[in-house]
Parts: C-alpha cells; structure tokens; sequence
C-alpha cells in the first residue's frame, strides 16, 4: 500500500514540469550517454535581485526556485547524482544578514520539498565542514539526511560550508595520522584512495560541471574531481536558469568528445 502511494506520488510530481514537448526532449536525451554525476555552481543571484532593485536575499529566494526545477529535471532525466554549490567556506565574509539567510535555507527546503524528494526516492546529502553551520541549519540537514537516507534514487548533495582546499587538506590530515599510527603504508595510498578520503568518496566523479552568471572560473569548488569533467557555462543567472536550459547543457554534454587524454 505504501509502495502504491509512493509510486502515485512520483508520478504525481512528474507531471507537474512534464509538457508533451518536454517528455520528447527527455526521451531523445536518454537515448545519448548522459552524465552520472552534474556539478552546480550556482552563481548571480546577488546580480539578479540587484537588477530589480530588490535585497541580495531576494535573488537567494529566487535561486531556491530554481534548485527546485532543476533537481526534478536532472531526476526525470535519470541523472545518478546532482550536486550543487551553496555555500562555499569564503562565503562566511558575506553581510551578517545574508549569511543568516543562507543559513535559513535548508531549513526552509525541508519545509517546502521534503515530500517531493521523499516521493521521487531521492537521497539528499550534505559535503562540506558541518560543526561550523548552526545548529539549525545541522538540525535541518540531519532531518533531511534522516528521512532520505533509505531512498535509492537520484543523490542530491548541497556543498554547505564546503571549499575544496580544505576538503583535500582534511583529507590529508586523516590519511597522514593513518600512517603515523602504522595503520597505513604511505605506498597504498594511491589516487583512488585520496579520493576515496573526501567528501565525494562514494560519488561517481562530476562528468558536467555547470556554472551559471558568466563568471568562467571554478571558485574552489571540487578542484580534485573535476580533472576530467566536461565544463558549461552560460550568462545566465542563476535564478533565470531554467530546465530547458539545464537540457541545453546536457545536449552539449553529449557533442563532446572525452578523450581523458588519449586520442
Ligand atoms: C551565488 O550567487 C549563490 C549563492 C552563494 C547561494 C546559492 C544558494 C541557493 C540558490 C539555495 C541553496 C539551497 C539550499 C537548500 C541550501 P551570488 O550571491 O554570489 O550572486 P552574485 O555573484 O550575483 O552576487
């Protein structure tokens, strides 16, 4: 009966963005190979509600829209994996009162999407420096972590107080007292092994990384994953971002040739 439920519920949500346009664009992505894992930098929000004359926080408000749109389009599509930057560890410099909006946030989606992401068996996951959120935003993440954790379906990871630096020194600092402590032999640890010490340790690596606003840098945000992930970008602003958009960028994702430095 819950199984019932659970399905009706899916197909329920699947329809809400689902045009008949729309179901033929899926069908004919699905036919190329489409990445496992795309990685979201979510960028122009501030530009967005600056441009209207509204408060940086209202373009924050915008971009959760946007989160929205585009988790039900990467899982109608059948992507394995979408992460997406939120909050980077530099982003602490930001006003008092922005900070504490972000801050707000998860807790926020929890309130809005949790049923959805629930209905649509979707595994939401955090990567990033936990002790140092509040313990709201800790309280809300656990929450998310804990009504999900059995879902099989897409993995849904929000990189919150996360910068890449630090994940790999983190790394580091586990693997160096591993072998201190005779634990480890300094040969066995390869790159698969590093990779295995972060944050994205059970995660495909990003095959697409999207970065939206124009900005065509990679702010410290998975340095050692991406080494061979296709990279998009767009002007667009985030909140402006749309699911045909999100399509657009997997199209080209299927044009191009991934040598990983072969021929
Ligand atoms: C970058 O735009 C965006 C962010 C720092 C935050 C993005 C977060 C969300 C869209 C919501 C995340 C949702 C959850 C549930 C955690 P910016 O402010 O740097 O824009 P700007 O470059 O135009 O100033």
């Amino acid at each position: 009966m819950i199984h019932w439920l659970k399905k009706w519920l899916v197909g329920y949500h699947r329809e809400t963005e689902k045009t008949g346009t729309d179901r033929e664009r899926i069908h004919t992505l699905q036919k190329g190979p489409l990445p496992r894992h795309v990685a979201i930098i979510m960028d122009g929000n501030g530009r967005w509600a600056k441009s209207r004359g509204m408060p940086r926080v209202a373009g924050h408000r915008a971009g959760m829209k946007t989160v929205r749109h585009i988790t039900r389009a990467a899982d109608d599509l059948g992507i394995e994996a979408l992460t997406l930057y939120s909050f980077s560890t530099e982003n602490w410099k930001r006003p008092k009162e922005e900070v504490n909006y972000l801050m707000g946030l998860p807790g926020e989606f929890l309130r809005t999407d949790l049923d959805e992401l629930v209905a649509r068996n979707i595994r939401v996951r955090m990567l990033g420096e936990e002790d140092q959120l509040p313990s709201h935003t800790r309280d809300a993440i656990m929450k998310f972590k804990e009504a999900t954790r059995d879902n099989t379906g897409m993995i849904l990871s929000f990189a919150l107080n996360y910068g890449s630096r630090a994940e790999m020194i983190r790394a580091m600092h586990g693997i160096i007292d591993d072998v201190i402590s005779g634990k480890l032999e300094k040969e066995a640890v390869d790159e698969e092994y590093f990779g295995r010490a972060l944050y994205t340790a059970d995660l495909p690596e990003p095959d697409l990384m999207i970065r939206t606003s124009g900005e065509v840098r990679i702010s410290n945000f998975m340095l050692w994953q991406l080494a061979y992930s296709e990279l998009w970008f767009t002007d667009v602003l985030w909140p402006d971002f749309t699911r045909e958009m999100f399509f657009e960028a997997i199209d080209d994702f299927q044009r191009r040739s991934r040598r990983y430095g072969a021929v």
